[in-house]
């Protein structure tokens, strides 16, 4: 999922609400200049709203005091920053190497065809995107992805058919 640049310039600042303003503070007192919080203020945002739209981005922007285009490129370097709207759970699957020695192709069809959405997509419904990441840091247990915050190791049909439920059950 790609950054995109600001469509319209007559896209308004979204303000932003109470809690957003009150992390995005406490990070500032963790950095030595506001340009540094723009990443972190892009994830606060992404955390209350789901995704960071355009309204947000200028919205960070006016309020850090920093260039939209400035945030625009932290956005597009950080593919986690998410600049369309995403499902209520994102699925992160690792495309790496190890991962794809043992088996993601097969598990990326498994989903695929279990979901109906390849790389990229949202599921109907809302409840899932789907989307490639670089290696997630735990080989040993290839294949792996997250979903949302949570790290699902060893991936078989099995397993995830269990985690796809238990995301659905929490709704
Ligand atoms: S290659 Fe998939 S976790 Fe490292």
């Amino acid at each position: 999922m790609q950054a995109s640049v600001i469509a319209s310039t007559a896209t308004q600042a979204r303000k932003l609400c109470a809690e957003e303003i009150k992390e995005i503070e406490h990070e500032m007192q963790l950095y030595p200049d506001k340009q540094a919080v723009g990443l972190e203020a892009l994830k606060i945002v992404q955390k209350h709203q789901g995704w960071v739209s355009d309204e947000s981005l200028l919205g960070i922007s006016k309020f850090l005091d920093i260039p939209v285009s400035d945030l625009e490129s932290v956005a597009t370097f950080f593919n986690l920053v998410y600049r369309q709207p995403v499902g209520r759970n994102v699925i992160l699957f690792c495309n790496s190497v190890s991962c794809w020695i043992m088996g993601s192709e097969s598990m990326r069809s498994y989903i695929n065809g279990k979901l109906d959405i390849d790389f990229g997509g949202t599921t109907d419904n809302g409840d899932f995107t789907f989307l490639p990441v670089p290696c997630l840091g735990d080989c040993d247990h290839a294949p792996v992805m997250m979903v949302g915050d949570d790290l699902h190791r060893n991936l078989t049909e099995g397993k995830v058919d269990e985690i796809f439920s238990e995301y659905k059950s929490k709704e």
